[in-house]
């Protein structure tokens, strides 16, 4: 899978992509670029953004810079390329991330994330520029940046490799083993912590009743969470 990332602000994947699943990913084949929007603007003085039409507070990022950004990289009109593959716009008005996108993301063979900053993409960037607008969550960051990552991660880890027990992904929180519930709890050494023990059938060695627990676990978590969210 090749994932290019569209930022004002590069230097903050390094870290990302310094981290060991990632490092993993990289070295099985993933390849993760990240341009520089500012690199590649037509206006002068690394001019990227502008004030919005009507009036109100802040800037907002040009789709001209975005469309040149993206067509000088890619070689193609921009408009185009997102008819193709696909193009994710992060804006908090988009459609929210779930394990099911993460999954739908996951089989691509090439995303491309386009990070907003200030008040956000000129709209023509999300109805033209991008096959798909992507929000992390109800609440507005400061830019795309950690939503992009926060895509990144949750993509990268489920690719071939990038962890190192694929049992880890296979049944986590929200995967098809758990039917779409949160994972079970996980406890480890000491068996006993300031008088709080871990629950008993975990020591007994059975696993079939342990993973009829853990199911159990897994449901009850599953059924209080659609409480909290009633
Ligand atoms: N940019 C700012 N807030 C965001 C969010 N919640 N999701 C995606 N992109 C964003």
């Amino acid at each position: 899978m090749r994932i290019d990332v569209f930022t004002l602000f590069p230097a903050w994947f390094n870290w990302f992509a310094d981290q060991r699943h990632v490092r993993n990913a990289l070295e099985a084949g993933l390849e993760l670029d990240c341009i520089d929007l500012r690199a590649g603007t037509p206006l002068s003085g690394g001019q990227v953004d502008d004030t919005p039409y009507g009036g109100g507070a802040g800037m907002v990022l040009r789709v001209d810079v975005v469309a040149a950004s993206l067509g000088g990289h890619y070689g193609e009109d921009p408009i185009a390329r997102a008819r193709t593959s696909r193009v994710i716009a992060l804006s908090p008005t988009g459609r929210q991330l779930d394990d099911e996108l993460v999954d739908e993301l996951a089989a691509e063979p090439a995303l491309t994330l386009l990070c907003g900053r200030y008040e956000g993409f000129d709209e023509r960037v999300h109805e033209r520029l991008a096959s798909d607008v992507v929000s992390v969550g109800p609440y507005v960051l400061s830019g795309g940046e950690l939503a992009a990552m926060t895509i990144c991660d949750a993509v990268v880890r489920k690719l071939p490799g990038a962890l190192g027990d694929e049992r880890s992904a296979a049944e986590e929180s929200f995967s098809s083993a758990l039917e779409g519930d949160p994972e079970y709890p996980h406890y480890t050494r000491p068996a006993e912590w300031r008088g709080h023990g871990v629950p008993e059938i975990l020591l007994s060695g059975d696993h079939a009743r342990i993973d009829a627990w853990r199911r159990e676990q897994s449901r009850a978590r599953g059924r209080a969470r659609a409480e909290r969210d009633r």
